[in-house]
């Protein structure tokens, strides 16, 4: 999203009216039932079918109407009852003021803040992640009640995190497309309420569709971006959470991107939208533009001759709604030059308002629906922070434990040197896409709470570009009994239009780190703030740093997490969710090349952990925790016969290809390995752990190393086990994409990894006369 457009100018007497409806909740959207004219009509009948209802709608508007309603801020249609609505609101880590749709203030003055979305989803937890969403639009359709959100919000951003410099990569789940695709589903049915049923509670949208992961790096910015993707990229990797998001998590919306792929604007192109969202994923919502896309694609990409062009490909295209002005001003003169039919923006508003129908806004008095009770006492409630805090300690990864040194022992370690620019900071710790914050606790303030502390910013800033405060830094470490150093990035690093040029430590961060770990009288913790990773080889290779945790960007109470791990109350669990990649990786890798698999001949070492084998700082998945856990598989069959759909029985050999079978070809219904893991916790600490499935598919040309087939949250109490049942799809997890973009089963040995085990399953093809095992 762009953050520069002008905020919406309201006229007085629309404010006027606010204050008048936040004394007594929101005025209907439409169909007031004290509005005798249009109360009756069938658009505003809850009793008839969604379709039915649009339908009605739609034959009512003109085609001035109409146009009015292409755009995020859609305009009134006095005439039918229909107020004007602020399509634009965002709710990525918890309800967010980017976007005109949502404002704080008045008796809704912040909202629970949880941790940045990288941090979250290195939890690992799905149950967490649906929690989470439940939760935010609680305290969306409470700010909607009450006069001060919209119901339709821009988030999640299932983006893969291709790259490790992308400024944008904290608002992502990582680098793991099944690990993105299970986020965007979770967060998605908890956002949109799991009721089955037809009715949301609020909309979610996944974006930014796709290969959409630059903002701005060595003079190519995303409005002119062209991301070169192979058909098999696209199906192995940048399609997979958006696919999740729509077929398994029933998003009502999806967001193109800015950038073009292949050439083609992705607002502008049928085969992304019309073929691939609608048709094969079959989208029941609508797709908006990122905000003025299709402006971008016109001024900056010179994609089309005329701006009523853009406006004509963007419709055909499937794009229902603009998040910016061009539709509002260049649709009209498309239809008056013949370029565009006025049944197709009868479709593009079908899609949009079936979605306002199905969240209830033409359902008349929103008090009547079966969220108008939330309200002001539902948002920030001890519950809802207490989740927040809840979400930080599951997302905490400690890197290292050398000693071990963590955690601490407020006994023996009487007072703690609180050290680094990071180290009081608030806002820093909810990242980008955040709202107002119902309170903060900082790092130091979370310290605190367990012993006696001395704080010294050591540089005044996380650019750290002097020395000048080292000493009274290197001072307080001299004297405490332990020595805590918060470190790391935040939003003058990393952020949206802002890619990182390095990996390393802003300044001076790790000449401080080393100085004061040299000059402490206790044990050295390292904490790092960052949505991207950090090359910390230094202090991981530092014997006198004993301790790493990554925090990401904790939220509003990162505080007290971080101390309630420091000091052991909370046994730490959490994941990398992305490879950490020395320094000298991004020589190797130009930010714009989409390839995801090396390249031997190009000296191209392929990106994350399924295809890059070289040195890492910290492997994707990594993580420690208090106790040691052990892994046993139990049960797992070692050969699986894969059946086949009866045509292809006859023709067997003209389905392998390279010893694979097309997906397509394979009966997958329920095909499925189940496995059993005995998970015992042979440490002396009560923990929760991440168990981690990976497959290695039989070797070939173009299957990644190793890939996620499964995870699990499982808690364990010291010295107990736990017998956890894991089911692998087949066709969704052992197959792999060939070159033409066609997902097959490879025939052969697949072996599933689990920590330190590994197990062998031989898959067959079933032939005529194989009987089914
Ligand atoms: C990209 O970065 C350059 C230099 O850092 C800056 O001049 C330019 O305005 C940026 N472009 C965008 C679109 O943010
Ligand atoms: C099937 O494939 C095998 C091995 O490639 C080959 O020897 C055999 O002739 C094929 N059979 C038919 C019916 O095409
Ligand atoms: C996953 O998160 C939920 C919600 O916070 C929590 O109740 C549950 O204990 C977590 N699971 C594990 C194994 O930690």
């Amino acid at each position: 999203m762009r953050l520069t457009r002008a905020p919406l100018t309201l006229p007085f007497f629309c404010t006027l009216l606010i204050f008048i409806i936040n004394v007594s909740g929101r005025a209907p959207f439409a169909c007031d039932p004290r509005d005798v004219k249009v109360k009756h009509l069938p658009f505003c009948r809850s009793s008839l079918r969604t379709s039915e209802r649009v339908s009605d709608l739609i034959g009512r508007l003109t085609l001035k109407e109409k146009i009015g309603l292409l755009v995020d801020n859609a305009a009134a249609v006095p005439r039918l009852g229909i107020k004007g609505y602020a399509w634009w609101s965002e709710a990525l880590h918890g309800v967010s003021n980017v976007g005109p749709g949502t404002r704080f203030g008045g008796e809704f003055p912040a909202a629970t803040s949880f941790p940045q979305v990288i941090t979250t989803a290195a939890s690992f937890n799905s149950t967490l992640w649906e929690e989470i969403g439940r939760v935010v639009s609680d305290e969306a359709r409470a700010m909607y009640n009450g006069g001060m959100g919209g119901l339709t919000y821009w988030s999640p951003n299932v983006n893969i995190l291709r790259d490790p410099r992308w400024g944008r990569g904290q608002e992502t789940p990582g680098e793991d497309p099944v690990v993105a695709g299970k986020y965007a589903a979770s967060y998605v049915r908890g956002l949109q309420g799991n009721d089955g049923g037809d009715r949301l509670k609020v909309a979610a949208c996944c974006k930014h569709y796709t290969a959409y992961d630059l903002d701005n790096w060595s003079g190519v910015d995303r409005f002119h971006f062209n991301a070169k993707v192979s058909k098999q990229e696209m199906a192995d990797t940048f399609d997979v959470p958006f696919r999740s998001c729509v077929l398994e998590g029933k998003v009502a919306s999806v967001m193109c991107s800015y950038n073009q792929v292949n050439g083609i604007p992705t607002c502008a192109d049928p085969k992304l939208l019309k073929d691939t969202i609608r048709g094969d994923w079959r989208l029941n919502g609508y797709i908006v533009s990122d905000c003025d896309s299709v402006g971008v694609f016109y001024d900056s990409q010179h994609y089309t001759s005329t701006p009523e062009e853009a406006a004509a490909d963007a419709i055909k295209a499937g794009l229902d709604l603009d998040c910016g002005p061009f539709l509002g001003v260049h649709t009209e003169g498309a239809i008056a030059k013949g370029i565009l039919k006025e049944t197709e923006i009868n479709g593009a508003l079908f899609n949009t308002l079936s979605v306002q129908m199905r969240l209830g806004m033409f359902d008349g008095e929103p008090s009547a629906h079966p969220f108008g009770h939330l309200g002001p006492r539902d948002v920030c409630t001890p519950a809802h922070q207490e989740l927040a805090v809840e979400a930080a300690r599951q997302g905490i990864v400690l890197l290292k434990n050398r000693g071990p040194s963590l955690p601490l022992s407020p006994r023996r370690h009487h007072t703690v040197a609180v050290i680094g620019p990071n180290s009081d900071v608030t806002v820093t710790m909810i990242g980008n896409y955040a709202g107002v914050a119902c309170g903060y606790t900082s790092p130091l303030q979370g310290i605190g709470r367990y012993t006696r502390t001395i704080h010294q910013q050591g540089c005044k800033d996380v650019a750290c570009t002097s020395d000048k405060l080292f000493g009274g830094a290197v001072d307080a470490a001299r004297n405490a009994d332990a020595t805590v150093l918060v470190m790391g990035l935040d939003q003058s690093i990393e952020a949206e239009f802002r890619d990182r040029t390095g990996l390393l430590l802003p300044g001076h961060q790790q000449e401080l780190v080393s100085k004061v770990a040299a000059a402490s009288k206790g044990p050295t913790i390292l904490v790092l703030l960052s949505g991207g990773p950090v090359d910390i080889s230094f202090a991981k290779k530092d014997p006198r740093i004993g301790g790493i945790l990554w925090v990401g960007y904790p939220g509003q109470a990162g505080g007290t997490a971080i101390a309630d791990i420091l000091f052991g109350s909370h046994n730490p669990g959490g994941k990398l969710p992305m490879t950490w990649y020395p320094q000298d990786y991004l020589s190797k890798v130009p930010m714009t090349t989409m390839d995801m698999r090396s390249s031997r001949s190009k000296k191209y070492p392929g990106r994350t952990y399924r295809f890059y084998n070289g040195p890492v700082v910290y492997p994707f998945g990594h993580g420690l925790s208090y106790s040691q856990f052990v892994h046993t598989i139990t049960n797992a069959p070692t050969i699986l016969s894969i059946p086949l759909h009866g045509r292809h029985h006859a023709s067997a050999n003209t389905t392998l290809f390279g010893k694979s079978i097309r997906v397509t070809h394979a009966k997958c219904n329920k095909l499925s390995i189940s496995v059993h893991v005995d998970i015992k916790n042979v440490g002396s600490k009560d923990g929760s752990h991440t168990l981690l499935v990976f497959s290695r598919p039989p070797a070939g040309h173009w299957g990644p190393h190793k890939q996620l087939v499964a995870f699990a949250k499982v808690h364990v109490a010291a010295r107990t086990q736990h017998r956890v049942p894991i089911k692998i799809h087949v066709c969704k997890y052992l197959s792999i994409v060939d070159r033409s973009g066609i997902r097959r089963i490879p025939m052969g040995d697949h072996s599933l990894h689990i920590g330190d085990t590994i197990h062998s399953v031989s898959l067959q093809a079933e032939t005529l006369g194989v009987i089914k095992s």
